[in-house]
């Protein structure tokens, strides 16, 4: 039984469906590993021509394809031009650093670096200059609010790295989430970008699995590395048969989850002491609160005794989730739930 009966701390959280577990039942499977897989290689097809790619690479999480794509750009000792509050940044164990030997080059930005953002930090290099190698992009960017962003800023940043001889990497999480937003297709979306990697296991709800599209070459070099960190799989059709009923349903969902966003983060607005950081992009809802007004604590274990799912607070913000199992019934509940604990959590507060 999952923790909680509508889940809002991520959509990371979502659950197989009854078809996704007798896909996996049923899935026909051989050795991945010498490319005989054939629910493996089905994935993959759809996932490179859903991106309009050569080649795709099936992957256990979002963290592999990203180290799997990161080690398969650079070289240790080179430097990666990177939001600070990007995932790879902060909470990928520092393994950019461990097993990239890698360091970054941290570019402030609302949610998307800019080619302008970049170019001061591009000039010659010297004796005691980092050496860019790669330049990291995250769309939707998590922790800068979720935030969705176009095809223009791409092009921009794909000619920028042609120019110097970067790499290019889309952090694709959510990927299906910045399409639905932006409302172009995946393809235009990241074209330009040498790798994309994008998660099965976020909004498009299957249980794992990521895939990174991108070249023929570079994707033959992509399947190496991931043999070198240990990630080849074996009979892994079992994992594939869920992603491609996600990549089926999953991007045709994302709307409604964004709308679902949208409406609970003005229901959460209204309450007492809570308050949007930022508008709601797309299904990631990011608040604050006010301590002298809210008891930020007992707002928590109020919603978690009613079964609700908030995000652990961190500093002083929290985060709300939406997904294809938080349907139009659950939005309500939880936002009677959530004024229940915002009204106790009141109460804590002038208590103390
Ligand atoms: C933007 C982003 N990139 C990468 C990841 C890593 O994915 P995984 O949890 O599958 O390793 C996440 C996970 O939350 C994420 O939000």
């Amino acid at each position: 039984m999952p923790p909680f009966r509508i889940e809002l701390r991520s959509d990371t959280q979502t659950t197989p469906t009854q078809e996704m577990r007798e896909a996996m039942a049923r899935a026909e499977v051989g050795d991945d590993l010498g490319g005989e897989d054939p629910t493996v290689r089905d994935l993959e097809a759809l996932a490179a021509d859903l991106f309009e790619r050569e080649a795709a690479l099936f992957v256990t999480s979002g963290t592999m394809g990203n180290i799997v794509s990161l080690l398969t750009h650079t070289t240790p000792g080179q430097a990666i031009l990177v939001d600070p509050e990007s995932h790879v940044a902060l909470a990928e164990a520092g393994g950019y650093a461990r097993l990239g030997g890698c360091s970054l080059i941290p570019i402030e930005s609302p949610g998307h670096l800019t080619a302008a953002d970049l170019e001061p930090h591009l000039g010659p290099v010297t004796t005691h200059s980092l050496q860019p190698g790669l330049v990291w992009t995250e769309n939707t960017h998590n922790r800068r609010g979720g935030v969705a962003w176009g095809p223009d800023v791409m092009r921009e940043l794909a000619a920028l790295a042609a120019a110097h001889g970067l790499r290019l990497h889309v952090d694709g999480a959510r990927i299906f989430n910045a399409a639905a937003a932006v409302g172009v297709p995946v393809a235009e979306l990241t074209r330009g970008a040498d790798t994309v990697q994008f998660c099965l296991s976020k909004g498009l709800g299957a249980p794992f699995g990521s895939l990174i599209v991108g070249s023929a070459e570079v994707i033959g070099r992509a399947r190496r590395t991931r043999q070198m960190v240990g990630g080849g799989m074996r009979q892994a059709g079992v994992m594939a048969a869920p992603g491609l009923i996600a990549l089926r349903d999953g991007p045709g969902r994302m709307a409604d989850d964004h709308r679902r966003a949208r409406q609970l983060g003005g229901v959460v607005d209204d309450l007492p002491g809570l308050r949007l950081v930022s508008p709601v992009f797309t299904n990631l809802i990011f608040v604050t609160w006010n301590p002298d007004e809210l008891d930020i604590t007992t707002f928590v274990a109020e919603a978690t005794a009613r079964g609700v799912g908030v995000g652990m607070p961190r500093g002083d913000t929290f985060r709300l989730v939406t997904h294809h199992q938080v349907g139009d019934a659950e939005l309500e509940e939880a936002a009677d739930v959530l004024a229940l604990a915002a009204e106790a959590a009141a109460v804590s507060a002038a208590a103390r």
